[in-house]
């Protein structure tokens, strides 16, 4: 199974969660391959079977190359297996504060919303966690993501260097790479 992952980020969470889905991918004999839309040109998606394409999330909005690309190539994505997530605040703080409608709008708008509007019916989703590197903030988002900090910190999430934040769950990353394998086969 030749599998491409496609992705867009910011601060960097989305490029090692794509890693990681890559690692389990491989070991469950995928061929894969990983590229960052910022960095990287894909020219054709022919030669895959399957495609997961990834975006971190800031301001309620999509990585730009990522959703560029799921609009280049469209009609060819209808076609093909296909698995879209994304690196959300949302998870970490709401998993903890109980704000199960807050999730519940994040799944329909930056999942549910985005394969609609491009006619995707992927096979699997999902709302990972994500990094908040409060060193690589510029003005004037750091003004607005001072009051999370707070929230973080109540959260229980612990500094893994000098504010910055990490509040991905490892093991939920792996088990949704494990389960899209699985439906691969
Ligand atoms: C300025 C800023 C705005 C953010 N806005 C959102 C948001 O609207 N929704 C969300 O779920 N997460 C938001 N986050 C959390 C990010 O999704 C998280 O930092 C994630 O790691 C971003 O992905 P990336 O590291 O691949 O860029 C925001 C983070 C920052 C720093």
């Amino acid at each position: 199974m030749k599998t491409l992952i496609a992705y867009g980020t910011r601060y960097g969470a989305t490029a090692t969660t794509s890693e990681e889905i890559s690692r389990v991918l491989q070991e469950q004999g995928h061929d894969v391959s990983v590229v960052d839309l910022k960095k990287g040109k894909v020219k054709n998606i022919s030669d895959y079977d399957l495609v997961i394409i990834g975006s971190g999330m800031r301001m309620f909005r999509w990585v730009g190359e990522a959703e560029k690309f799921i609009k280049k190539f469209q009609k060819e994505l209808r076609q093909k297996k296909t698995a879209i997530f994304v690196s959300s605040g949302a998870q970490a703080l709401h998993k903890f504060d109980g704000a199960t409608e807050e999730m519940d709008t994040a799944w329909t708008k930056y999942l549910v919303e985005k394969a609609e509007k491009y006619s995707l019916q992927p096979s699997m989703m999902a709302i990972f966690g994500g990094v908040w590197d409060y060193n690589k903030m510029g003005f004037p988002f750091k003004q607005t993501m001072i009051p999370f900090q707070e929230k973080l910190r109540e959260a229980g999430i612990q500094e893994s260097e000098p504010g910055v934040y990490d509040t991905r769950d490892w093991d939920e990353i792996r088990n949704w790479a494990r389960a899209l394998a699985e439906q691969s086969i």
